[in-house]
């Protein structure tokens, strides 16, 4: 069976765009792969956290995986900083690194580009992190959202460099990313993703949020001027991120969308992909309250770290003999 890894950083509330673009895949697929998803909590503290909220952010993280379908008899689910070989084969990724490639990555360049002072070097090196993240479970496919591809795409360079140089090390990944919903975009501004950073705003719906709120993002959210209900990314982004929302949940082709709709307002469309949304939140907030009281979170977690850990110790002993830095053989 082909291994597929993802991973979430949970450094906010989890959004609509992590659902739709991410979590949802991985329960789609953990039948027919071998699964790993994991906690991306080293990644978290790349950016400044509030320690209680970032437990709590990380609590409901896990729960919310539970609770959109990952089912751990059949997928391993576990906390990133609980297998410690993540941080290990992290560094020796990091060294393989070239500072060309990191300067690169959008996700720090446009911090930088933004003026933002203050970056942590963990920011710089976090793609490093994630390659090694992958690498270590020789995973064949990652799915993500369009905004980690980047990365992916660093992580299969990294791999062959590494086979270049050393032989046979690490399988070269691939990224699977969503057809519809790969890039949910922001209700109040379609010009930007979808995004936790904007937790407050009107722009993102967080999976956990009173469903009145959500119904009401919806409904307001920006669309154009055109009048049209057709699928036109380009010139109606907002209302094409409305079908992409509504399509990539209730699974009717956006054709389909398009063509129950001719003729009719925005706003009764609008209705409708509120109708799904809420819908589909309902369940996960009930499945979410059941397992925040349950209990079993912990042991879950614990299962999770200890077989991803023997998968992780192995590799990182492989790997430590070929760059050469093992004396004695593990
Ligand atoms: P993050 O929250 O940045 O850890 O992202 C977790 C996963 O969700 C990654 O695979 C992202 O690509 C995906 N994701 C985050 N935001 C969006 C979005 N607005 N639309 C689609 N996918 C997203
Ligand atoms: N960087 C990813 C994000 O921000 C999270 C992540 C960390 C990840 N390690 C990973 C995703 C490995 C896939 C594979 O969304």
């Amino acid at each position: 069976m082909k291994t597929m890894l993802s991973g979430i950083k949970p450094s906010g509330q989890m959004t609509l765009g992590n659902y739709i673009g991410a979590l949802k895949n991985f329960v789609a697929y953990q039948d027919e792969y071998e699964m790993m998803v994991f906690i991306a909590n080293l990644h978290c503290i790349t950016v400044p956290q509030d320690p209680a909220t970032l437990k709590k952010n990380l609590k409901d993280a896990v729960a919310l995986y539970l609770a959109c379908g990952l089912d751990p008899n059949k997928a391993t689910i576990f906390l990133q900083s609980d297998v410690l070989e993540h941080a290990q084969m992290g560094w020796i990724v990091n060294c393989h690194t070239y500072l060309g490639e990191l300067n690169r990555q959008t996700q720090y360049k446009d911090k930088v580009a933004k003026g933002e002072t203050s970056l942590s070097a963990g920011l710089y090196t976090y793609p490093a992190l994630m390659a090694a993240d992958i690498l270590i479970y020789d995973a064949d496919y990652v799915p993500v959202g369009e905004d980690q591809k980047q990365h992916v795409e660093l992580c299969r360079d990294l791999a062959e460099r590494f086979n270049n140089r050393y032989g046979e090390v690490f399988k070269v990944p691939e990224p699977v990313i969503p057809k519809v919903g790969a890039r949910i975009l922001s209700l109040s501004d379609p010009t930007k993703k979808m995004s936790k950073s904007e937790d407050n705003d009107k722009g993102c719906i967080t999976l956990l949020e009173d469903l009145k709120s959500v119904r009401k993002k919806i409904m307001s959210a920006v669309t154009d001027s055109v009048g049209i209900i057709q699928y036109d990314p380009v010139n109606q982004p907002g209302l094409a991120n409305l079908l992409q929302i509504h399509s990539s949940l209730s699974h009717e082709p956006i054709e389909s969308i398009v063509a129950r709709f001719e003729g009719k307002g925005y706003g009764e469309l609008k209705k409708e992909v509120a109708d799904v949304v809420c819908a589909e939140l309902e369940k996960i907030q009930a499945a979410y309250t059941e397992i925040i009281n349950s209990g079993t979170m912990e042991a879950i977690l614990a299962e999770g770290a200890q077989k991803a850990s023997r998968i992780a110790r192995k590799k990182l002993n492989k790997v430590q003999r070929k760059v050469g830095i093992e004396i004695f053989r593990k």
